[in-house]
């Protein structure tokens, strides 16, 4: 019996947990969080140069070394991803340049169709998940923050425009969090463009890179020091993250379409490093056969042979043949395309293309590392954090519970029963019911442990085989 309640205890105490944090919630406010994302922050940039304000978070917060991001490795998709927990088939922002054959139109981040909101109405953000359950959303150029999804608009937000400074979006996103407590915000987002920009102009090889990154960490000093002015750094739950990695390409790894297939059988609808082909009508199996085994540093897929674990599939958005460059390659159509030093968009479990994952505040343990996690799981965890129900996701809370900060002294559950000496009934089901935690647990740890295992030994060769050398 004694065991049994050790066993049981962690849980009852995660349950009173909950209750604790909704009850605070009542009393005090609701809880506050922000997420920012530094676009294109590959995860080891950490490790180039000094970061003093990244150590300060990491040391008083949580690091996590591995986040396994969305495919396509892109920008609107994982910005979608982060917000939902859903994965792109079923988000519905697929790429940053889209076709859907149900609707005939086309989506482009570069146009005003990114405004349009059928695009976005497959999921319902975090945003507007808040504002639904009573709280409030401010809103720093994320993407899709300044469309009306599902009817509504973040209660403060920025319309999008890349020439407004890291600092005015920093200033904006806190007068919203420490306005009058009816107006205050309770979940804010905060998007910059950099280090992504310099990384596909310079290639993150570049030594050029080592400023561009040291200058991130700069901003992020400036949004601490206006938190703390503002005094809201302690209360604020702090999440800084990106949306994916970066890898180096070079001019000798080129690959054009225009030596295998005819421009006039198909358009392409997403561009390098993962393309998007759309045949002309009828040209798909002549296309296809043109492609597949044209070039071996290209993979190609018919849409029902995308590899499943990628689950980027069931969305007519998607198109009927996907093309992705093996990492560090380019496609093109032909030559005359400006080139990239640095892109991103391959295989979302190639370690280039992971983002950077810190976060501070009371919501989380102190001077934790955690070695892997996958992005869909921060939506769960976020709606917890900000005590709303989550969504229907693809995440799973208890995948990252470890984040979170623990209630000090577990104490027993107030509905202990009685000691069993009456009959046997309540003895055979504690019996029956330590046998089932006893296995449940031998399962358990043998799946971290098969889980882990790969991981800390690719991890290893990763530490021993730097990306940037
Ligand atoms: C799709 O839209 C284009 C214009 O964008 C038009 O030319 C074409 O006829 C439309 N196709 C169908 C099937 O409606
Ligand atoms: C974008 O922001 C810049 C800098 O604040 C400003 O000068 C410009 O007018 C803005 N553009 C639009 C279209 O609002
Ligand atoms: C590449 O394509 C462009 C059209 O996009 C064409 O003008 C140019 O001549 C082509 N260059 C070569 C080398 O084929
Ligand atoms: C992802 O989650 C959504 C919503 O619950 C679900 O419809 C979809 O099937 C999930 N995808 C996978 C691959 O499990
Ligand atoms: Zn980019």
């Amino acid at each position: 019996m004694v065991g049994l309640w050790a066993l049981l205890l962690p849980m009852a105490s995660l349950h009173r947990l909950n209750q604790h944090g909704r009850g605070d919630a009542a009393v005090e406010g609701r809880p506050k969080l922000l997420l920012v994302s530094f676009d294109g922050f590959r995860w080891d940039y950490i490790d180039r140069v000094p970061m003093p304000n990244f150590d300060t978070v990491m040391e008083d917060g949580v690091m996590v070394k591995q986040v396994e991001n969305i495919y396509i490795t892109k920008t609107f998709p994982n910005h979608y991803t982060l917000v939902t927990g859903l994965y792109a088939e079923t988000h519905g922002v697929v790429a940053n340049e889209m076709y859907d054959p149900v609707l005939n139109r086309s989506f482009s981040v570069d146009t005003d169709s990114r405004y349009e909101p059928q695009w976005w109405d497959e999921a319902v953000p975090l945003w507007v998940s808040i504002q639904n359950a009573g709280g409030r959303s401010g809103a720093a150029m994320w993407p899709g923050s300044d469309v009306k999804i599902r009817g509504q608009f973040p209660n403060q937000f920025l319309q999008y425009n890349a020439s407004v400074p890291f600092e005015t979006r920093v200033e904006r996103i806190i007068q919203w969090f420490s306005a009058p407590k009816a107006e205050a915000v309770d979940f804010g987002v905060l998007y910059w463009e950099e280090p992504d920009e310099s990384g596909h102009l310079l290639g993150p090889q570049s030594p050029l890179m080592d400023a561009v990154i040291a200058g991130i960490d700069e901003k992020l000093g400036f949004l601490i020091n206006e938190l703390k002015k503002a005094g809201i750094y302690e209360k604020v739950n702090l999440i800084v993250t990106s949306d994916h990695g970066m890898v180096q390409l070079s001019p000798d790894h080129i690959i054009e379409l225009d030596e295998y297939v005819s421009r006039d059988l198909y358009t392409w609808v997403d561009k390098s490093p993962v393309v998007g082909i759309r045949p002309k009508e009828g040209k798909l199996d002549e296309v296809y056969s043109k492609l597949v085994d044209a070039n071996p540093n290209m993979m190609v897929y018919k849409k029902e042979n995308i590899p499943a674990h990628f689950h980027y599939q069931h969305n007519p958005r998607i198109m009927p043949i996907l093309l992705e460059a093996k990492e560090g390659w380019t496609i093109t159509q032909n030559r005359s395309e400006t080139f990239m030093l640095g892109n991103h968009g391959n295989d979302n479990t190639l370690p280039s293309m992971h983002p950077v994952f810190i976060a501070r505040g009371p919501a989380f343990r102190q001077n934790y590392v955690k070695t892997f996690m996958r992005s869909v799981d921060l939506y769960p965890l976020m709606c917890h954090i900000l005590a709303i129900p989550a969504l229907p996701n693809n995440g799973s809370l208890s995948n990252v519970k470890d984040l979170l900060s623990r209630e000090p002294t577990p104490t027993p559950p107030s509905t202990r029963p009685p000691a069993g000496r009456d009959s046997y009934a309540p003895l055979v089901g504690a019996l029956l019911g330590v046998a089932m935690v006893v296995g449940f647990l031998v399962v358990f740890v043998k799946q971290v442990t098969l889980k882990q295992l790969p991981t800390l030994t690719h991890r290893r060769r990763e530490m021993s085989q730097p990306l940037l050398q």
